[in-house]
């Protein structure tokens, strides 16, 4: 299964949540492809040490431009059943260089992760903020999307740019299967304005919305700094707060 995490706002956790929930899922015993499609590399450079990413000869950027095969890219991390595909800074002319092309251009990482699929349980994809052909590749080769919401004053706009790219996804042929698997409240507090975002959430998308809210919490934060994930960084509090 291929899944999303979208929301072309920046700073929503679309990173947090991917590389949190890819461990989460490689600890559970499923093999794990952690996919960054976000040319600020910085889900890459939790797992890769900067001086080793700066060296990296090869990226998503050459799956996507010059057809290399994925395999030849994967790099296994420190961590049991989890793999990386690394994003690098060149990703960043992808999208305009994507714009140039007049073939396929949606489905190229579709078509680069046909076989690699079936390798993995879970491919999981962490996006650019930006509703460009990087981030149109991953909607059209995923099964699944994950919208992370931060509980913010502004949380809300730019959700309807976003239902209407899924929708031009699936009405174009693209990907009519795309399937929302739920919006997840992120920097959940106590405050005021984050249950009324919350409330506000509910209203709008109904069941779509996760249960579960992740709350503002400095481990996640922390352990990203430290190269690794929140399991992890602070087992305890793992199983008492989130
Ligand atoms: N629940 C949380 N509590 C505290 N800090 C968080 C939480 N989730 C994410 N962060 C921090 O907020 C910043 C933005 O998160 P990130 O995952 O990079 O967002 P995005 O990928 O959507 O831009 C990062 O510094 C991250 O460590
Ligand atoms: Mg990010």
């Amino acid at each position: 299964m291929i899944i999303s995490i979208a929301n072309q706002k920046g700073g929503v956790a679309k990173s947090t949540t991917a590389i949190n929930l890819s461990a989460g899922l490689a600890l559970a015993g499923y093999k794990v492809l952690l996919l960054d499609a976000d040319p600020q590399a910085n889900t890459t450079r939790v797992f890769i040490h900067p001086e080793i990413e700066i060296a990296l000869e090869k990226s998503l950027h050459n799956v996507l431009i010059q057809f290399s095969p994925i395999a030849s890219i994967i790099q296994q991390t420190r961590f049991d059943n989890l793999y990386l595909v690394p994003s690098h800074i060149r990703l960043s002319s992808a999208d305009l260089e994507l714009a140039n092309v007049i073939d396929n251009r949606s489905e190229r990482l579709k078509r680069a992760l046909k076989r690699t699929k079936d390798e993995y349980d879970y491919i999981i994809i962490d996006n650019p903020p930006s509703l460009g052909l990087l981030t149109i590749n991953s909607f059209v080769a995923s099964d699944k999307l994950i919208i992370p919401v931060s509980t913010g004053f502004f949380a809300l706009t730019g959700l309807v740019q976003l239902q209407e790219t899924i929708d031009m996804v699936r009405q174009t042929q693209l990907n009519p299967q795309l399937d929302i698997l739920g919006v997840l409240c992120t920097f959940g507090d106590h405050t005021n304005v984050a249950k009324d975002v919350e409330k506000q959430l509910r209203d709008y998308f109904g069941n779509s919305v996760f249960e579960t809210v992740i709350p503002r919490n400095v481990s996640l934060e922390e352990a990203h700094s430290n190269h690794t994930h929140v399991f992890d960084h602070a087992p305890l509090i793992d199983r008492q707060n989130l």
